[in-house]
């Protein structure tokens, strides 16, 4: 696994935006999963800017969502398409139908996940997953307790994760109680794990995800079993990091060519 600790918020999104962009461009048919909150605005951002400034073109790429709420419309602007939509889809050259967000309306949910995962297999995986951390460690929606061996399906929302949407909902009970989330199973199955914490309140489930034992209490410490995972971390989040100068020292001995950014 690598990490990487920039010293922004700004410097960490930053190079995640180069890192996709960079895959973009080598591979146009690039399969991308993605991820949605407030980490995930400043790379989306840039990611528009390199489309209008230096034409990346994301004509034929496909993605694919790691999770959405049920029983929220996608038009909703809380859904997690219409975020998609607002920050990334709506402003480059991507066909839309080429975008796949989990249906949270679908009447067979289990029909909608195995079509989703199936949809992933056509398309021959995911080449690069994007993550984000929850406080509770969750990657996508994969709540404690979920298995490593998961793939889509629906899931309950604990009371913590509830609380802290609470306000983008206008209070907890307005809240849904059930997502459709990709699997850990499915996740750790793309060629790429990205996965990008920022801020001082991650720092603690971040080192336990990178540092701590495997467990599926943090399911982000399932990245420790990926070929290929990168944790990019701002200062702040790495600030519990027991090894930080170690991942400073690997970094500053990367040769060249694996730089990125
Ligand atoms: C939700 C999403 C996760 C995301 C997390 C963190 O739980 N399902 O994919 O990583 O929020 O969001 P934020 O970046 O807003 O802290």
């Amino acid at each position: 696994m690598e990490v990487v600790i920039r010293d922004s918020r700004e410097a960490a999104a930053l190079f995640v935006a180069k890192t996709i962009a960079d895959m973009v461009r080598r591979k146009p048919h690039i399969v991308l999963g993605l991820a949605t909150g407030r980490t995930m605005e400043p790379v989306y951002a840039h990611l528009v800017r390199f489309h209008r400034e230096d034409g990346l073109d994301f004509s034929l790429a496909r993605t694919f969502n790691l999770d959405e709420y049920v029983n929220i419309p996608p038009e909703h602007p809380q859904s997690y398409r219409a975020f998609m939509d607002r920050t990334l889809f709506d402003l480059i050259n991507i066909d839309r139908r080429n975008t796949r967000v989990l249906n949270g309306l679908a009447v067979d949910a289990n029909a909608e996940c195995a079509a989703f995962e199936q949809e992933i297999a056509d398309c021959g995986g995911i080449d690069l997953q994007v993550l984000g951390i929850g406080r509770s460690g969750h990657i996508g929606f994969n709540e404690p307790t979920s298995s490593f061996a998961s793939r889509t399906r629906i899931k309950t929302l604990t009371p913590e994760t509830l609380r802290q949407n609470a306000p983008l909902f206008g209070g907890e009970r307005n809240v849904p109680r059930h997502v459709l989330t990709m699997g850990v199973g499915t996740i750790l199955e793309s060629g790429r794990c990205l996965m990008l914490v920022t801020g001082a309140e991650k720092a603690e489930v971040t080192a336990a995800a990178i540092e701590g034992p495997l467990t599926s209490m943090v399911t982000a410490s399932a990245l420790q079993l990926h070929r290929r995972a990168t944790f990019v971390l701002d200062r702040e989040a790495a600030t519990k990091l027991k090894q930080r100068d170690y991942y400073e020292w690997v970094y500053a001995n990367k040769p060249h060519w694996e730089r990125p950014a």
